[in-house]
Formats: C-alpha cells, structure tokens, sequence
C-alpha cells in the first residue's frame, strides 16, 4: 500500500493526528491517491469528484452514529443531532433548507456588519493593549459565539450561558462522535442542561410570536407561524446554528493566521492594504481547509464513472484535499492572489453548501480588517503548537501571539 494511504488510515486510526505539515499531506493524498477504497468505505480525495459527489442524489450526508454511553444518558441530544435538517431525506432537507436560507439574506447580513466590526473591537482591545494574546481562546472562539448570538438575537444577558452551553454541546459532539481525544475541552453538555437549552430556545421563539423582531429567531419564528416549520425545528435550527458557527469559524480565523505567519510577504500586502482581506481568507480556508471532511452514506448501489458503490458504503469527501489538488489549483501549495475566490471547497459544495460561509467571511473580514496594520504572530514554533487532535479539524488548539507595536508606538522608539 502506498505510504501516504497508510498515513491516511494512520489518522483515522488517531495514531498520527494532523498538525503543522497538513497541507502537505493533503495535497500528496490528492494528487497520488484521489481514490481510496477500503472494505464499504471511501476516501475521495480529487477536486471534480467530490464536487460531482457533492451535488449527486445518492450520496447524502451521512446520520452521525453515536456511542453507547452518549446514547444512554444524553438521548435527546442524540435524537437532536441524529435529526438535523442535514441527515434529513432530500426534500425534507430542501425545505429546512429553504427556511434558513432565507434567514441568511443579503440584507439582514449587511445589517450586522457594524455589530460585527463592535464585536471584534471589543474584543481586541485588551490584547492589543498588552501586545500578546492567546488567539484561539480570547479571539477565535468568543467571537463567533458572540456573532452568532447576535445574528440570532440571543439578549445580551443570556449570551455567556447560552455560549456555555453551546460549547457543551460541542463538547458532547466531540466526546460522544468524533472521538476527539480534546484534553483541554470542557464537560459535554449534560441532558438537564440540554433539556433547559431546549426551554429556554422555545421561550425565545415564543417571545418573537408576541414581539415581531428582525432577527433570526424572529424570523424563525415567523416561519413557524407560517406553517413553514414546526415548533421541534425551529428549536433544531437554532441549536443547529449554535453547532455548526462556532468551531468551524474558530478554526478558519486560527488557521488563516497560520497561513499569515508563514508567509510574511502575503502579511505585509495586507498590512500595506486592508481591502485584500477577502482574497487572504479565502486562500488561507483553500490552504489550510478548517473542515477537512464531510461525510456521506450511499444509498443504494450506483455507479459513478468507473466506480462502484454499493448501498450503505461511507464516503469521506476530503476537502482539504481537494482544495490542494493539483488538476484543479496549480501550484497548490503556493498562496495566489490571482485565483479566483470561489469555486474552492472550504464551505463545500452543492446541497448542503455551508449556509453561513457569506456570515464566516464577513466576520474574517471584520477581524482581518481592524489588525491589518498590527497582524497578530504566533509567538511559538508551529511546530511546537498543540494542534487538535480532531479528523475534522485540523487547526491549532492554542496559538499564542504576539501584535506588532502600533505605528505610533514604534515610531516613538
Ligand atoms: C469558516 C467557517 C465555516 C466553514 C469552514 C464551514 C464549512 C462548512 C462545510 C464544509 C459544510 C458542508 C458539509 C458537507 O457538505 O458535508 C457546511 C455546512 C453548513 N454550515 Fe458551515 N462552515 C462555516 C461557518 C458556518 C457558520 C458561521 C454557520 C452558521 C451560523 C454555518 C452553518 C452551516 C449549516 C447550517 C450547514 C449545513 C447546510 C445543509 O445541511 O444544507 N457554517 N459548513
């Protein structure tokens, strides 16, 4: 067997987590390995078939199999999460779908830009008073729970227990499906806690049915009232947002100053000018893809092209594989201002494209933004980082950084 599929099993077997040389992997198991196939399931490495994959009707994401223990004691939360609107047959997944796409609208997202751009100000403040901070925990992880309590409309007080509860829901995720040895993560939610969540999100839809208000769950909650959705989904929806917001916008802003502080020159143009933000995100999620994997489960035997798959096979789409792979982006490894921003997989593809990758780059943009001319470094070797032992995260767990002086500062030196 090839090295690098050996390596591959190696990480799924959680004998080699990903770290710092990521990319390279990636890139190598696109290039020489686009297929893999082991008993019923599949690796898909190459850029044109996991986007054909993505938009096939017999491949739909695969329902997440929980272990026993989580099954037991927590079977609401199992019952929540095995139910999503994403794990949902086709048209029921449709019209979910449509709910929150609606949600999503140009307009109410220009809306919040200002709160957005509050937010990161907030939050900088301090650590840019100091000169140092530990991004992923002061920086990457508060802010999208911050955004996303904003974008829902979540009332300020309740915002730090609902963001605790999301990250024990996480938690839970982590412990419960993904097997994620995560020293550091904090307690999974506990079934009281996720029953009190549940409470307390239906008094805010109930809340919006008395009080009209332009926010998400304002406009979930018309949806309901409408017909559109009923009073379990709409429940669903908001926690599904709560899931689906927080670590993945925590890994894209982690892994986008990584991909800054390897490449100083790509710093410096930002640096010199803040309107290139869009452009360094969406390079650095295509390099450094925070969500490695998505997972689907055949349902019937099919064939696509040459290859033959047999009902209840499990497809892996690696994404941050066919971001790297060569057919698709020449020179792949190498940071291009010319490449064009879409059409990589970072939010990947067809009917489930991530429905809050417009909300994931404005908050990249915000933040990109507002330290462009004092860009964050890690303080550490990469090499010395503790990285994330997640599959579906490669990102660091830690990242400290130091801010350079401000331009007054070091012009005072
Ligand atoms: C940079 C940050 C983000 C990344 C890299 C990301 C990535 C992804 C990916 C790869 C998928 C598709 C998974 C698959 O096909 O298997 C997805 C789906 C989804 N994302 Fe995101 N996401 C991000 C941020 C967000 C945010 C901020 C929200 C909402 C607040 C969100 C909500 C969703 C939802 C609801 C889906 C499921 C769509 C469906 O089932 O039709 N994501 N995301």
């Amino acid at each position: 067997m090839a090295e690098i599929v050996q390596r591959l099993w190696r990480h799924f077997a959680r004998q080699e987590p990903f770290g710092k040389d990521a990319p390279g992997f990636f890139a190598e198991l696109a290039e020489r390995a686009p297929v893999v196939r082991f008993d019923g399931m599949w690796v898909i490495s190459g850029y044109d078939l996991v986007t054909r994959l993505c938009t096939h009707p017999g491949f739909p994401m695969a329902a997440p199999v929980f272990q026993e223990d989580v099954r037991r004691d927590n079977p609401q939360f199992v019952r929540f999460f095995s139910g999503t609107m994403s794990v949902r047959a086709a048209e029921e997944h449709q019209r979910l779908r449509s709910v929150l796409t609606g949600a999503f609208s140009g307009r109410r997202l220009a809306a919040l830009r200002g709160r957005i751009d509050e937010v990161v100000a907030e939050l900088l403040a301090e650590p840019l008073r100091r000169g140092e901070a530990e991004f992923v925990a002061d920086i990457a992880t508060p802010l999208p729970a911050r955004v996303t309590a904003v974008l829902l409309g979540i009332p300020p007080a309740d915002r730090d227990l609902v963001t605790a509860r999301a990250t024990g829901m996480m938690n839970q995720l982590a412990a419960g499906f993904l097997a994620e040895a995560h020293p550091e993560a904090g307690p999974p939610i506990t079934a009281a806690e996720f029953a009190e969540l549940r409470e307390y999100v239906a008094g805010q839809l109930a809340r919006r049915r008395a009080e009209p208000a332009d926010d998400l769950i304002g406009h979930l909650a018309q949806a309901q009232q409408d017909g559109k959705l009923s009073a379990d989904e709409a429940v669903d929806m908001v926690l599904l947002l709560f899931m689906t917001g927080l670590d993945t916008v925590t890994a894209a802003l982690a892994n986008t100053l990584v991909v800054l502080s390897e490449r100083p020159e790509i710093a410096a143009a930002l640096a010199a000018d803040e309107q290139r933000a869009d452009r360094v995100f969406a390079e650095a999620i295509r390099l450094r893809t925070p969500v490695a994997f998505g997972s689907r489960q055949v349902t019937h035997d099919l064939s696509v092209g040459t290859l033959d798959f047999k009902a209840g096979d499990t497809v892996i789409l690696a994404f941050a594989a066919a971001n790297l792979d060569p057919r698709k982006f020449a020179e792949p490894l190498e940071f291009r201002w010319d490449r064009p921003i879409t059409g990589n997989v970072a939010f990947g593809h067809g009917s489930y494209y991530c429905l809050g990758s417009a909300l994931a780059a404005m908050t990249a943009q915000s933040l990109l933004q507002a330290v462009h001319h004092r860009l964050p470094t890690p303080s550490r070797p990469l090499a010395e980082l503790p990285w994330r032992q997640s599959l579906a995260f490669p990102t660091p767990r830690v990242l400290p950084v130091t801010f350079a002086p401000a331009l007054a500062e070091s012009g005072a030196r």
